[in-house]
């Protein structure tokens, strides 16, 4: 199958594909996804199939205003509904209980659903008009850093799905953040992204970040949401995070450097650095923006191992400390 690389003028293409059951490459604010008919149980099932992922990891809904959600779900709390009033559209995703509109072949057999609304115009109209949910994760194969362009999608789904839709570069980088709710006055982040824990903290009174974003599980430790044991964002090189000051940094790296050894740097660090290295940005929202689209090009250097710098874990540098410490397999190096 040659897959089409559709522009936004051709939206009714990817609209008719979706409708008949078929799986699209469409574009949001966070990363890309892979759309279809999320009411659809054998479209969903080929969403599975594209990404090689396990049949357990629940997809998220994507729906055209939070409004729709009623429809979906048995009950929306009070603090769902501000905190959606809030931050969506955007790129928050809430987990909701689910009812039978929602196959359990999309919600990896749970009785729940996440749901988002994303901002990013494409994806909205093209919701808007198949009168869908559609269900869209990341469109990566399975384990694979998140596709930010439609590029990155063709070279992972080329030939397995029948179309994607450019919508330029993401603008966030990261996938959306991913919240559950524990009473009216406590969510509980399960995945960090752009939508910070400060910025949800102006809504409710309790943000608890999951111990799995920052620690990952213990053996036999059960998930609060299933993506977080599945080893994730790992390009083929193995990702080895440093904590310490660049001076630190600079002499282990020397001490172990040799060939198909790369650095991650920030922007501010290049100045005279001495080894081979790439920059991720001079704050959170840039290395956010270009965390998985290095990791890409690090493979295409054939990179074999890669000394990271170790970002903030505030803000939005939550999200990029959370994906490449789940990149390093939770390991990181103090100096
Ligand atoms: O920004 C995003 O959220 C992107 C774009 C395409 O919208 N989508 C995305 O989907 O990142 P995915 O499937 O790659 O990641 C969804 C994560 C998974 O880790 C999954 O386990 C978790 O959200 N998740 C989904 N539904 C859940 C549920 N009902 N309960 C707990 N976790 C859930
Ligand atoms: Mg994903």
């Amino acid at each position: 199958m040659e897959t089409l690389l559709l522009d936004e003028n051709q939206l009714d293409i990817a609209v008719k594909l979706i409708t008949s059951g078929e799986v699209v490459g469409i574009p949001t604010e966070t990363v890309y996804g892979l759309g279809a008919d999320a009411s659809n149980e054998n479209a969903v099932r080929k969403i599975f199939q594209a990404k090689g992922r396990p049949a357990d990891n629940p997809l998220i809904v994507h729906l055209a205003d939070f409004s729709e959600a009623e429809k979906y779900t048995r009950y929306i709390p009070e603090i769902a509904r501000k905190l959606a009033e809030k931050f969506m559209p955007g790129a928050l995703t809430i987990v909701l209980p689910k009812n039978e509109k929602i196959p359990l072949v999309t919600s990896g057999g749970l009785d729940t659903v996440g749901i988002r609304v994303p901002a990013h115009p494409v994806m909205h109209r093209l919701i808007e008009l198949t009168g869908r949910p559609v269900s869209a994760p990341s469109a990566n194969k399975s384990g694979y850093p998140s596709p930010t362009t439609a590029q990155h999608v063709m070279r992972d789904m080329d030939g397995i799905i029948p179309a994607v839709i450019d919508g330029g570069e993401c603008q966030y980088g990261v996938e959306s953040t991913v919240i559950s709710v524990e009473n009216e006055d406590t969510v509980r982040i399960l995945r960090p992204g752009c939508i910070t824990p400060e910025m949800l903290g102006t809504v409710s009174g309790n943000v608890i970040v999951d111990k799995a974003v920052l620690e990952g599980l213990e053996t036999g430790e059960k998930a609060s949401s299933p993506g977080m044991k599945y080893k994730h964002y790992s390009p083929s090189a193995d990702i080895v995070m440093i904590e310490s000051d660049l001076e630190k940094f600079t002499e282990y790296v020397g001490e172990n450097y040799g060939e198909g050894i790369y650095c991650l740097i920030f922007d501010g660090d290049r100045e005279n650095f001495p080894y081979r290295y790439m920059t991720y940005g001079k704050d959170s929202q840039e290395q956010a923006q270009q965390i998985f689209r290095r990791l890409r090009e690090l493979d295409d250097c054939h990179a074999v191992r890669v000394y990271v710098r170790s970002p903030e874990k505030s803000g939005v540098g939550l999200a990029v400390y959370n994906r490449l410490i789940r990149s390093a397999g939770f390991e990181v190096i103090r100096l």
